[in-house]
């Protein structure tokens, strides 16, 4: 296998930016997918493969190694540390691109007034910081769920991919029936020059497959097998 002495990082799941100590902001990733992806990588027969667990509601996959991170700022931290060591990064987490400017130590109280601001201060884009690093032989991958469909979606891709100089960007369009729920994903992967390298449509298992076959022809680690 051309993964057979790589080190396939998954990041899955969804952060949590805290407000105080009992209350966050968050969304509604599960971690499925990424646990899928895990899952295929080690079939694939990955030497290794890190599932940095977000808030993940589901259970891992037997066999991967699991860093445990909550908010975007841990995850950054987390990634930072694994980066050396990997060769390859799929960046499945849903990341918030905000969080509260300011983490009260105590319990927020309610107060007389009929409204509340919180006040929230923009994170790291975690994927575009690796992406500006040196990486030679490392392929990044990230994720864009896009409610535009067609060539506008398509093209909202492209400009996400380049923006964060990743080398392969998972076009996933949601909302119109697709990517929620029990509703099979349907995801198309392009790669940097906007060129769409393949398609899938079913099982999040089905998905994580055909993703991890077309990391597996990128030409980066074809050249190393
Ligand atoms: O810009 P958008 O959130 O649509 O990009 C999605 C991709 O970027 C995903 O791969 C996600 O993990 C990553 N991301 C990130 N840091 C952020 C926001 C998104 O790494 N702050």
């Amino acid at each position: 296998s051309p993964l057979r002495d790589k080190h396939v990082v998954v990041t899955a799941g969804g952060t949590r930016e805290p407000i105080d100590p009992v209350r966050f902001l968050s969304n509604r990733s599960s971690g499925r997918q990424g646990a899928a992806l895990a899952e295929a990588a080690l079939k694939a027969g990955a030497q290794k493969v890190t599932l940095v667990n977000v808030n993940m509601e589901v259970p891992l996959p037997e066999g991967v190694e699991e860093v445990k991170v909550s908010s975007t700022l841990e995850l950054e931290k987390a990634l930072d540390e694994l980066f050396d060591s990997l060769d390859v990064l799929i960046m499945c987490a849903a990341v918030s691109d905000y969080r509260p400017a300011v983490v009260s130590e105590e319990k927020l109280k309610k107060t007389a007034s009929d409204t509340f601001s919180l006040e929230l201060v923009k994170n790291p884009d975690l994927l575009a910081q690796l992406g500006a690093r040196p990486r030679e032989g490392k392929v990044l991958v990230g994720f864009a769920a896009e409610t535009a469909g067609g060539q506008a979606g398509l093209d909202f891709a492209k400009r996400k991919i380049q923006a964060k100089q990743a080398d392969l960007l998972v076009y996933n369009q949601v909302g119109n029936e697709q990517g929620f729920g029990d509703r099979p994903n349907q995801v198309q992967v392009i790669n940097r020059q906007g060129e769409i390298l393949g398609q899938a449509a079913g099982s999040k298992q089905l998905v994580a497959e055909k993703i991890i076959e077309i990391i597996i022809n990128q030409s980066i680690l074809k050249d190393a097998a």
